[in-house]
């Protein structure tokens, strides 16, 4: 399973970069905000910042649209891959699969739109906010080059479902939901690559390699939770308290 990271800070982006495990990265307005946040004292600029981010990352780098109709997301689209796949020829674009948000803006068809448009320009797209199959598989036959699954916030959904109404059956779990679009990608010979995201734990990382998914796009700190074991931490204290003087002369520490 590849490794993306899933951040916009220059910092972490860079040290797990040189831990030699990055494979490529994904952005979205509330990780962009973040970078902007931590930066406040500073000038920051974002073209530069964004240039940074797409040299030093290994891969495909995700960056996303922020209207809601299609023609502004493909306008939006294009300009950001004008702008920055230039650089290294590594950027996709993030698309909403659905941009009703259920309130001013309900046109359910926007994202999907957007998506064959770009894909139709051999723009590669990333289908976002994707919490069911049936999504999937809508941004799949409409072009886009990844989906991606909302690990975390699907179960969000589900525990905020559970506390409502126990009698109801019981909705998919994220890990669930991510065994499942793989599952209909496999049925159907779909090459959509499935980039696991919202990714909360070590588990959820765990549950998207056991169930296919290509990609995972993971937190600095859940990169770092998932190297970690006590009992690998007690056994470097036991080695370490046996080493023989022979031993360590044969390395030259003495
Ligand atoms: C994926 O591409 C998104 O950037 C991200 O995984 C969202 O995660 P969150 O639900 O923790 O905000």
């Amino acid at each position: 399973m590849k490794i993306f990271i899933d951040t916009a800070n220059l910092r972490e982006i860079e040290e797990a970069c040189s831990w030699g495990i990055v494979d490529g990265l994904t952005t979205n307005p509330s990780l962009i905000r973040k970078a902007v946040q931590e930066k406040q004292s500073e000038q920051f600029d974002i073209e530069q910042h964004i240039e940074q981010i797409c040299r030093i990352v290994p891969g495909p780098v995700s960056l996303e649209v922020i209207s809601l109709t299609a023609d502004a997301m493909v306008e939006e689209g294009t300009k950001l891959f004008a702008r920055f796949n230039k650089l290294k020829g590594n950027v996709a674009i993030k698309i909403p699969v659905n941009t009703c948000d259920g309130g001013r803006n309900q046109d359910d068809f926007e994202g999907l739109i957007a998506i064959r448009r770009l894909a139709a320009q051999q723009i590669p797209v990333n289908a976002t906010l994707i919490m069911t199959p049936e999504q999937a598989l809508l941004a799949a036959k409409a072009g886009a080059r990844y989906v991606s699954p909302f690990m975390g916030r699907i179960d969000d959904f589900r525990a905020a479902q559970d506390v409502q109404a126990s009698s109801q059956p019981q909705l998919p779990t994220g890990s669930e939901i991510v065994t499942q679009i793989a599952r209909v990608f496999a049925n159907y010979g779909v090459d959509t690559e499935i980039i696991a995201a919202s990714i909360r734990n070590v588990h959820h990382v765990r549950a998207a390699a056991l169930a296919g998914a290509q990609i995972a796009t993971i937190p600095f700190a859940v990169l770092n939770a998932m190297s970690s074991h006590p009992k690998t931490e007690e056994g470097i204290r036991r080695f370490s308290a046996d080493v023989v003087p022979e031993y360590s002369g044969l390395l030259g520490l003495l």
